[in-house]
């Protein structure tokens, strides 16, 4: 059943402190939770708490039992009378890690004990208020078998710990600080252990610890450097300290999603922990990097601040996406990492804005609150909180950040709540800002320029339309920032102009000659454009602008331009100009990693964003027709580009990380042309690091050249034991361009190493081939969307978020042709004839079937 926004109310009870036992045990773990609760209605006397999948073994009232006829007990929830102001409650139940597969509560991760309990999983464990606005003081004892699980972990710190009877040992801990269930977490395993310590700015020691699996100790050192980074940055940049003695990370292998900040005790997918040279791409770095900040960064924004409900949920997640975005910027390259935001933007939120799915950054309406942890809650999110950021600067973005502190430490609070910090600390207008948390749909501002010979005028007018979405027909003007750059003899000047009704015009006097407009530079909020320039603008912008983003994006609509022209004519002769234009860039003094960047094509999803509804493989042959010509005008100068690096020893800095960027870029070019095949298997024979392997293998499968099963036959050989390592093995297999593929594909999933038990494996096989092959997902037969559709049967009884997560791209169904369309229904009517279909799954085939 669906929950509103509308309808929250305020808990009748808060639990003020819940004293936790843990038995653990494979099949038969018993958990003890005693509380202490306080009415805060006098009128209240039934407290309903939630609950699922448990055995229910006992229940007392202030210390006396209570007989089933004291109690309702259903399928979610157990109610009790409550008679006094101030209660205790104990409660007994069982659970069965070993068998739980949707990897929410407690289960099993290889031989170690974990949780995940956000967004709902504590009502897994036991009978709760499992709500974030109710926040107890946790105490967890953990006890279980000393040899098999050596460490004993959970929140807080350790205060006591001591060996039992029968090789069983305990420890307990206490979380000082008051926290919503969703932030509990416990680990119990047998692990290697790598130490640090960290001293903060107000001169507090904290040990930092790392978790992994026995010999992996040496992959970890990169997220210890990643989490010190991350303290350090978040005192010099927002004045945040860590507060607790001691700060743990723990990488597991089956995890849903990439990490939890539990408070004090991180639990991570171990791809986004484990790291060397050999296992792992420049991407996976700054990858684990980013997501060790970020949950760091939670501590603060999510912990001490947390959401009133889950409707709430940007409030953590788009401002500490925005704030790793940040750390990412400043460690790294800030316009790589911009244009890395962008293209996830373009390719996979606009279309969830567009489709069956469709919610605003705080959504009104949930059944099943895991599939809101979305592109839209976490990715526009950020946007959001961005052009905060653009509008009132970082000075006052800072001030404000401290005001929303002084005010909430402490508490679960709104979205709302956040923006009048912000407004109040800048002293500006953020009425109608708000609006991006109740709009959904992705906005389309129109240009059109004048300018007046006569009286040396330029004009620029934006109007700015907001389509009805699936789930919001009326749509209203939104305040949005564009930030622009007007190029012109006399040099170049940026502005910001704002937004807020349906159309505006702008007027410049200072010019002699039309400028040229650099538009939305920074890309300064998430809408689309339609902009006509000429090509010799664009390429003035991709020269002369002095915002990185710009010049990458006149690029981009260049290859748009071009592909657009393709789609509608398969003989349309590319004009050569357009080699001239790139060969200035491939020559110019920006950084490689950014000269890679511009030499990368929109990807097959931005563009189907572009095009929709398009023929996917009319598509597919326009990006490879312009792939090849860009291969053949330039192929000396990629040549050389790929001779001049082809032979360096790895090295892990950003110099090195951009002279792979733009090698294999290159490659990636040559591949194109089947004269230069062999300098794939090559790279792979001679790479002594995964970025140049994988590189040679990706292009490998992507253009099915000959010698791409003995390459794959010698790195599963050599891999075969290095699970993160064999999930790209997965993924090459299922991108591999090959009229073999569907055989291919279900020899993969008998693979004695394929499990669609480990959600990584399940991606990398199901996800990529969905993903990054489109040319066989979308084959004409429909046996594509039969192979997902397959899975996703299977899922639903393992793991229904992840069921839920690799639908996506049948329910945006209407991206494409109407013969694809309907193959694709099919397989969803299939799907929603299930027996037991998952919540998860039926929120989405309703909505897309409705
Ligand atoms: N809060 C976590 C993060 O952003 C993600 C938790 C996802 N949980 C879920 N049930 N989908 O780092
Ligand atoms: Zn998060």
């Amino acid at each position: 059943t669906a929950r509103y926004l509308k309808d929250y109310r305020p808990s009748e009870f808060t639990i003020n402190t819940i004293d936790l036992t843990f038995e653990l045990d494979d099949h038969k773990t018993i958990v003890t939770s005693e509380m202490s609760v306080t009415k805060k209605s006098t009128t209240a006397n039934k407290l309903t708490l939630d609950g699922e999948q448990l055995k229910l073994i006992a229940v007392f009232y202030n210390n006396q039992a209570l007989a089933p006829s004291d109690y309702q007990l259903n399928d979610d929830s157990l109610t009790l009378s409550i008679i006094d102001c101030e209660s205790t409650i104990k409660i007994i139940t069982e659970i069965d890690p070993v068998n739980n597969t949707s990897l929410e509560g407690l289960f099993k991760s290889g031989g170690a004990f974990c949780t995940q309990c956000e967004a709902e999983g504590f009502r897994r464990i036991t009978y709760y208020l499992d709500r974030p606005d109710v926040m107890a003081r946790f105490t967890t004892k953990v006890i279980a078998d000393k040899t098999l699980y050596p460490f004993l972990l959970s929140n807080g710190n350790k205060v006591s710990s001591g060996t039992l009877d029968g090789n069983f040992h305990y420890v307990t801990w206490e979380d000082p600080f008051p926290k919503p269930s969703y932030l509990f977490a416990v680990v119990a395993g047998d692990f290697d252990l790598l130490t640090d310590s960290y001293v903060t700015s107000s001169g507090r020691d904290v040990r930092l610890e790392i978790f992994v699996d026995k010999g992996n100790k040496d992959k970890a050192h990169h997220a210890m450097a990643s989490l010190k980074h991350s303290m350090r940055w978040d005192e010099d940049t927002f004045g945040l300290e860590y507060d607790l003695d001691i700060y743990m990370i723990v990488a597991v292998d089956f995890f849903n999603m990439g990490a939890m900040e539990n408070k004090g005790l991180n639990v991570f997918n171990s791809k986004f922990v484990l790291a060397d040279k050999e296992t792992a791409t420049d991407t996976d770095y700054f990858n684990i990097e980013a997501v060790i900040a970020h949950e760091y960064f939670h501590n603060w924004t999510g912990n001490r601040v947390t959401c009133r409900d889950w409707f709430q949920l940007s409030l953590k997640e788009g401002l500490t996406v925005f704030r790793d975005q940040q750390f990412s910027a400043d460690m790294h390259s800030a316009a790589v990492t911009r244009i890395q935001n962008v293209r996830v933007l373009r390719s996979q939120q606009f279309a969830e804005d567009a489709g069956p799915m469709s919610h605003p950054i705080r959504p009104e309406k949930v059944i099943e609150m895991n599939n809101f942890y979305t592109l839209t809650v976490y990715e526009k999110g950020a946007e959001v909180i961005r052009m905060l950021h653009t509008l009132v600067g970082q000075e006052q973005f800072k001030q404000g950040i401290d005001l929303y502190f002084k005010r909430f430490d402490g508490q679960a609070v709104t979205c709302e709540d956040f923006i009048n910090a912000m407004a109040d600390a800048a002293s500006i207008d953020l009425t109608l800002f708000k609006r991006w948390y109740s709009q959904s749909g992705t906005p389309l501002l129109t240009v059109e320029e004048n300018f007046d010979e006569q009286s040396k005028e330029y004009t620029l007018l934006v109007k700015q339309t907001n389509h009805p979405t699936k789930d919001q027909q009326v749509k209203a003007a939104l305040h949005i920032p564009i930030a622009i750059e007007l190029i012109s003899e006399c040099g170049t000047k940026a502005k910001l102009l704002e937004l807020k009704s349906n159309s505006e015009q702008w007027h410049f006097n200072d010019f002699k000659t039309k400028p040229i407009v650099g538009f939305l530079a920074g890309f300064s909020a998430p809408v689309k454009v339609n902009f006509t320039q000429s090509n010799n603008d664009l390429a003035t912008i991709m020269t002369k602008a002095d915002d990185e983003f710009l010049r990458w994006d006149a690029g981009q609509k260049l290859y748009v331009d071009t592909i657009a022209k393709l789609i509608a004519d398969e003989n349309y002769q590319i004009p050569l100009q357009l080699i001239d234009i790139l060969a200035v860039q491939l020559k110019s003094d920006s950084d490689l990693a950014l000269i890679a960047e511009q030499f990368t094509l929109p990807n097959f999803h931005e563009l189907v964003e572009q095009f929709k509804p398009v023929n996917p493989i009319v598509l597919l042959n326009a990006i490879e027709q312009l792939k090849t010509f860009i291969a053949q005008g330039l192929q000396d100068e990629f040549l050389a580009i790929y001779k001049k690096h082809a032979d360096k020893i790895y090295q892990n800095h950003a110099d090195a990380i951009g002279e792979r960027a733009i090698k294999n870029m290159a490659l990636s070019y040559l591949m194109t042309l089947s004269s230069y095949h062999d300098i794939a298997e090559q790279q792979y024979a001679n790479s002594d690091n995964m970025t140049d392997s994988l590189a040679s293998l990706n292009s490998a499968a992507t253009n099915g050249i000959a010698a791409f099963d003995t390459m794959m036959a010698s790195f599963e050989k050599r891999w075969s034991r290095t699970a993160l390592v064999m999930d790209k093995w997965f993924s090459l297999q299922a991108a591999y361009k090959g009229n073999d593929v569907f055989e291919r594909l279900t020899k993969l999933s008998q693979h004695p190493l394929f499990s669609l038990k480990n959600p990584n494996r399940a991606r990398s096989l199901i996800g990529a081939f969905t993903h990054s092959n489109p040319r066989f997902f979308h084959c004409s037969t429909g046996k594509g969307y039969q192979f997902l559709a397959d899975q996703i049967c299977k899922l639903n009884d393992i793991n229904p978020q992840i069921a839920s997560r690799l639908i996506t791209s049948l329910i945006q169904f209407k991206d494409f042709d109407k013969n694809r369309q309907e193959l694709m229904k099919q397989q969803l009517v299939r799907i929603s004839t299930l027996s037991s279909l998952s919540k998860d799954l039926k929120e989405k085939l309703d909505a897309a079937l409705s």
